[in-house]
């Protein structure tokens, strides 16, 4: 289902509106601004198909994309779908709505049978901050299995990634339900797409 063209099929700003629990769900989670939109783009080698800004607070839904041709007559449901989230932590947005797409992430996450894996994207300049840490514990909790993504690897010296690495992993050996590989990426750069890849097709 890579390589062919994917759709947008629905935001969802509350729990109630999630569609009934189905085909395997792929969520995309991290601080605000971290690039989760951004990868979701360079993944399905879509542009513009997730909105993305510079402005931290930019996804305020989650919005669901599938590949293209399901639903309509047949009703035939997708092998698989991809969740873009709000982000977490510092947003340029009114307090209220932050606070309710902040509760909304953290529903989705702890309660949809669906959920197959969540990449933990964390920018790579900044490392794991509390509020993921935060993020960890309540998957953990849930057995929700996660996958951490380092984003952004552009900004960093290529000597420092391997160290990065290896200090994430150090970070998530005492969360259980954190998966033990550590994938780098830049969406700028097109980088380590296709190990994010496998990791998607091996769920669907
Ligand atoms: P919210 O929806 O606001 O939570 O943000 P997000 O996590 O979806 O981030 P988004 O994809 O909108 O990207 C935020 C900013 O980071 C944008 O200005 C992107 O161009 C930039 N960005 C994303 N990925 C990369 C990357 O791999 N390298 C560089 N240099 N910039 C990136
Ligand atoms: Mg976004």
């Amino acid at each position: 289902f890579f390589g062919q063209p994917w759709v947008f099929v629905r935001g969802v700003p509350a729990m109630k509106f999630l569609p009934p629990e189905g085909p395997p769900e792929i969520a995309f989670a991290g601080r605000s601004n971290v690039g989760k939109s951004s990868l979701i783009n360079a993944l399905l080698a879509q542009k513009g198909l997730a909105r993305t800004s510079n402005t931290p607070g930019r996804t305020q839904e989650l919005n669901f994309f599938v590949p293209d041709g399901y639903g309509g007559e047949t009703a035939e449901l997708p092998p698989i779908a991809v969740v873009d989230m709000p982000g977490y932590g510092y947003a340029k947005a009114p307090k209220d709505h932050v606070d309710a797409w902040t509760k909304l992430v953290f529903s989705y996450l702890r309660g949809r049978a669906s959920l197959k894996r969540v990449f933990l994207l964390i920018d790579a300049r900044h490392g794991i901050k509390k509020n993921d840490e935060e993020v960890m514990g309540l998957l953990d909790k849930a057995a929700v299995s996660y996958q951490i993504v380092l984003t952004k690897t552009d900004k960093i010296k290529a000597t420092g990634v391997p160290k990065l690495i290896e200090a994430t992993a150090l970070g998530i050996k005492r969360h259980p339900a954190a998966f033990p590989r550590i994938l780098s990426t830049s969406s700028e750069k097109g980088v380590g797409l296709d190990e994010l890849k496998a990791e998607i097709a091996a769920l669907a």
